[in-house]
């Protein structure tokens, strides 16, 4: 099948950007979106010209690293699909197509598709892990978890860090992937510990960084390739403010004393 391509071409974070159209006429329907954007690139370099970047590891949807947008909306849009998983028999022949990076100002672009996340590694940095002593992981396994809190544990780590939840809100809030890594640990026995400093801990770095705050628009939850729940924000703000309450109070008992 043959398909136009428009694709934001941009040589670094500060120079202009523009859209470059492409025709490629050997698109094969069992090809990943990946191995078409691999085809294009190569008969790019075949002509001496410089290559899309963008971003991939796995390529089977588990490490989060591929992600743009795909005619206006992220990873494709297709439901717990991301861009390395969406294959061409999606498309028609003669399709126009327009792709994108994300749009968020806590994500610069760095290079035509691929944009700079480090920002949700800081968010990680902050708190995302837990520094109790579990000893081996048959002892850790052995600690009974009731099946509700273990299944929405699991639903919570499913989260891949892709970016598409900041990318499609209108805000350009991390909420749903700061609420993911916080509620992953937090209804763990193992996360109870150091629940309240984590969680007081990876909300403010959140908010130091550019993102926009969260108005309950419900599109990160619509777009996420893994089905993370807008409840997990509820969770974080109610861990926050009850963070914060006793925080205030052992900050001024020892005031105080
Ligand atoms: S919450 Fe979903 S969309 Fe956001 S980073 Fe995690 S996997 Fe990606
Ligand atoms: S390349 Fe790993 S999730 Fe897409």
């Amino acid at each position: 099948m043959k398909l136009i391509l428009h694709i934001w071409r941009q040589r670094n974070t500060t120079a202009p950007g523009r859209m470059a159209r492409y025709e490629l006429n050997q698109v094969n329907e069992h090809m990943s979106f990946l191995e078409m954007l691999d085809v294009l690139n190569e008969e790019l370099t075949a002509k001496g010209e410089e290559p899309v970047a963008f971003e991939h590891d796995c390529r089977e949807g588990i490490c989060g690293s591929c992600g743009f947008m795909i005619n206006g909306l992220p990873h494709g849009g297709m439901k717990n699909t991301t861009v390395c998983q969406l294959h061409m028999r999606h498309f028609k022949d003669g399709d126009e197509v327009w792709l994108e990076p994300w749009r968020a100002k806590a994500f610069p672009v760095l290079k035509d598709l691929v944009v700079d996340r480090t920002a949700f590694d800081r968010i990680i940095a902050a708190g995302g892990y837990i520094s109790a002593n579990t000893g081996s992981a048959p002892d850790g396994n052995a600690i009974p978890i009731e099946k509700q809190s273990a299944e929405l544990s699991m639903d919570a780590a499913a989260c891949i860090g892709c970016g598409a939840c900041v990318a499609a809100c209108p805000n350009a809030s991390a909420s749903l992937f700061t609420a993911a890594k916080i509620s992953h640990l937090a209804l763990l026995p193992q996360g109870q510990p150091e629940r309240g400093r984590r969680v007081l801990a990876m909300v403010d770095q959140m908010r130091s960084e550019i993102f926009g705050a969260c108005t309950n628009i419900g599109e990160c939850e619509a777009v996420c390739p893994k089905s993370v729940k807008i409840e997990n924000i509820a969770r974080m703000n109610r861990d926050y403010l009850a963070a914060a309450v006793t925080y205030r109070a052992e900050t001024a008992a020892a005031g105080a004393g």
